[in-house]
């Protein structure tokens, strides 16, 4: 039986969402990339998804370090980054480029919508039904297209000249209810919370992913209310509010 798996980042959750849905409609497994994947070959004849969130049109940093240990040998890829229904700017392009480093070739990629991780208040509730219907119908398509070998590359969205992006000035912190279990600093994805300060955040090192907030025992970690608030106003003014469609590449 040929090889086939669904790799996914995923601060907040909405990426894995994603990624199990794909796992359910190609029947296999979803594997988180930062906790569950160390150094892994795939086969020549396999088929891997790699599921990724978008972050200021481009992809996050951790998605690069984990590329180095999985590599493929000319291996079917498909790549699909997540976005807040903002938008993906360069991340399939930049993803596409990433895989072929690491020996895969792109035959497919997707862009679906998932509730924005800094704001609930933008693609609230997504993926939705419609979305995972779509999402379910662009599996058949993908499946059917690696099932005849035909290996052909998309014309996937974006520039290689990606657009520069350093970071977000949101950087989550602890309050007093912090209760110091260490949940925050044993999966931030980045080693950006001190051990011995576990309220604080090392801000040179985050990358305003969320996890922190979103595995919070006591909904101690957070982002100030007026932060948010300019998230929302940003977001809001650039069209975030209205709805975007999922789209496939093939
Ligand atoms: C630091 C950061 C940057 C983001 N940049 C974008 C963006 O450029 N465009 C967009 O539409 N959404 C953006 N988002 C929203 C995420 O792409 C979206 O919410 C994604 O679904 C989060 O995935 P997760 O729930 O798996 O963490 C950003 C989120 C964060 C935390
Ligand atoms: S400290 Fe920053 S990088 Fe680490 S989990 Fe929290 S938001 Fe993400
Ligand atoms: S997860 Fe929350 S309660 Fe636990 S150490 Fe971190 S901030 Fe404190």
């Amino acid at each position: 039986m040929k090889q086939k798996l669904v790799y996914y980042f995923s601060p907040t959750g909405g990426t894995q969402k994603i990624a199990e849905a794909i796992g359910k409609y190609a029947e296999c497994p979803p594997v988180d990339i930062i906790v569950d994947a160390y150094d892994a070959e795939a086969d020549a004849d396999a088929l891997i998804y790699f599921c990724v969130p978008v972050y200021g049109g481009r992809v996050p940093k951790p998605m690069y370090e984990r590329m180095q240990h999985i590599t493929g040998k000319n291996t079917a890829a498909v790549v699909i980054a997540v976005y807040g229904n903002n938008e993906v700017g360069d991340a399939l392009m930049e993803m596409s480029d990433l895989c072929e480093k690491s020996h895969f070739r792109v035959i497919a990629g997707m862009e679906m919508i998932a509730q924005h991780s800094l704001t609930p208040k933008v693609a609230t509730g997504r993926p939705d039904a419609s979305d995972l219907s779509k999402l379910e119908s662009f599996v058949k398509e993908v499946e059917a297209k690696y099932e005849k070998e035909d290996f052909s590359a998309p014309r996937l969205p974006g520039s290689h000249k990606y657009r520069k992006y350093v970071g977000l000035p949101i950087k989550p912190a602890g309050s007093l209810s912090c209760v110091g279990c260490g949940m925050c600093y044993d999966n931030c994805p980045v080693g950006a919370i001190p051990e011995k300060h576990l309220r604080k955040t090392n801000a040179l090192k985050c990358i305003s992913c969320m996890h922190c907030v979103h595995v919070c025992t006591t909904d101690s970690r957070y982002v100030p209310k007026a932060e948010q608030l300019v998230v929302y106003a940003y977001l809001k003014k650039k069209g975030a509010l209205d709805r975007k469609e999922p789209k496939l590449y093939i």
